[in-house]
């Protein structure tokens, strides 16, 4: 097969990877990819969420799959501008994809089937919202009902953070459109833990679990990012607790999308949390998760492209079987430094090859070549990946890999899977 990924962070560099990997697979081209997705594939220059570049792209290479990497292409609609021209899919509709595009949407469909979530109210007036805000006993959270790029969701300890975050959405329209209606939502306290399922709309097949570090410093100090490293599996899931899961959030979820009529193509990214009574829906997204894939991926074995293929034909059914290995994956970003803030980009990157030679896997992000040099991008750089035996032995080959790797002002957590080493070993 001839395979069309779209995105260009660490996430469409794992997801071509192993795609590549799939005894299906032919051949591999990114829009617009990276540096890494370059090495391994064809680049291919355009804008994942211009429909007409995605078309163009699509023909030209004459692809039998289009794999859509980010959420903001789904929501705009680029799965079913493909399907409409006979392409092969894997993603959902625009509306299927609401799913993480409205957060209101997302909750009104888990209160209603009864999906364990925390308890909400959905506000378009800011008087409104402010009058129920003090009802509340804080912490609350509030969260922007649109697509921000992981910037919509405030956790606020008092009732003035949580009415100056409605405020900037509701008021200044920080977000745009994205905050012009809002959640206020009950604060969960636990462990959160993302878990993934391909689906066909009728079908579910169960991956596996990841954790991502979403602060910026070590310690969970710091703003939020989209993720500075992640691990797989989180070993507190057990079998058990997976088949919950699959009975008690996912089938529900994709049965009420399919009596709407939006039966689900695609990837759906359940981000969870175990509250000391059971696991509960923070929110669902419509793709895979970034870095989570980076750890997820390794540990599939078979063929994954073929997978992907079924749940796009609607014949998951008939898929070819897949294992999720028990080895422990761990990978830690690179970022620029000042991300997610302002940072420079264009530094020269070395030391790639001499970390790859210790065994890791460097999945690219914000990386371009440049007459034969590999430069910084993004705020995301590379995603330094291990797949070993015990979290401690991914864990060291990681860190060591890292001292090989240059870049100005480059800045890393030091503290990527601390956490589930204490419990693991
Ligand atoms: N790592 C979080 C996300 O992909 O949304």
């Amino acid at each position: 097969m001839r395979v069309l990924v779209l995105g260009s962070g660490g996430r469409e560099h794992a997801l071509s990877w192993r795609i590549l990997h799939s005894s299906s697979c032919d051949k591999v081209y990114t829009m617009p990819g990276n540096a890494g997705t370059e090495e391994i594939g064809e680049n291919i220059p355009g804008n994942p969420e211009k429909i007409q570049d995605v078309l163009e792209a699509a023909k030209k290479i004459r692809a039998d799959l289009v794999v859509v990497g980010p959420e903001a292409p789904l929501v705009a609609g680029i799965a079913d501008a493909l399907r409409d021209e006979g392409f092969l899919v894997f993603g959902p509709s625009a509306q299927a994809a609401m799913i993480e595009g409205s957060k209101a949407f997302s909750k009104k469909i888990m209160l209603d089937n009864r999906v364990p979530t925390g308890k909400a109210e959905i506000f378009a007036n800011f008087d409104l919202a402010v009058s129920y805000l003090k009802t509340l006993e804080p912490p609350v959270v509030v969260k922007a009902d649109g697509l921000c790029a992981g910037k919509g969701v405030v956790v606020a300890k008092n009732y003035e953070e949580a009415e100056s975050a409605l405020y900037a959405m509701m008021v200044e329209e920080k977000f745009g459109s994205a905050g012009k209606k809002v959640l206020i939502e009950e604060f969960l306290e636990g462990e959160e833990v993302s878990f993934f399922v391909i689906t066909d709309g009728k079908n579910i097949v169960p991956l596996t679990s990841a954790q991502d570090y979403k602060r910026a410093y070590d310690g969970d100090e710091g703003p939020n990012t989209g993720g500075m490293g992640s691990y797989s599996p989180f070993p507190q899931i057990s079998k058990k607790d997976e088949e919950e899961l699959i009975e008690k959030i996912f089938e529900p979820v994709l049965n009420a999308l399919k009596r709407m009529g939006l039966p689900y193509i695609g990837v759906l990214y359940g981000g969870l949390i175990k509250t000391s009574e059971n696991y509960k829906v923070l929110e669902f997204n419509c793709r895979f998760g970034d870095p989570e894939t980076q750890v997820i991926l390794p540990r599939i074995e078979g063929d994954f492209l073929g997978l992907l293929a079924s749940a796009a034909e609607g014949n998951l059914n008939n898929a070819p079987k897949l294992s999720i290995s028990e080895l422990r994956a761990l990978t830690v970003v690179l970022a620029s430094g000042g991300y997610p803030e302002k940072y420079d980009v264009g530094y020269e990157i070395s030391g790639i090859k001499e970390a790859e030679e210790t065994g890791v896997i460097v999945f690219h992000a914000g990386t371009k070549r440049e007459n034969g040099k590999v430069l910084t991008s993004g705020g995301r750089v590379l995603n330094i990946t291990a797949v070993e035996k015990s979290f401690k032995e991914a864990h060291s080959k990681v860190y060591n890999a890292i001292k090989h790797i240059r870049f100005d002002k480059m800045h890393f957590r030091k503290d990527i899977g601390e956490r589930v080493m204490r419990i693991e070993g």
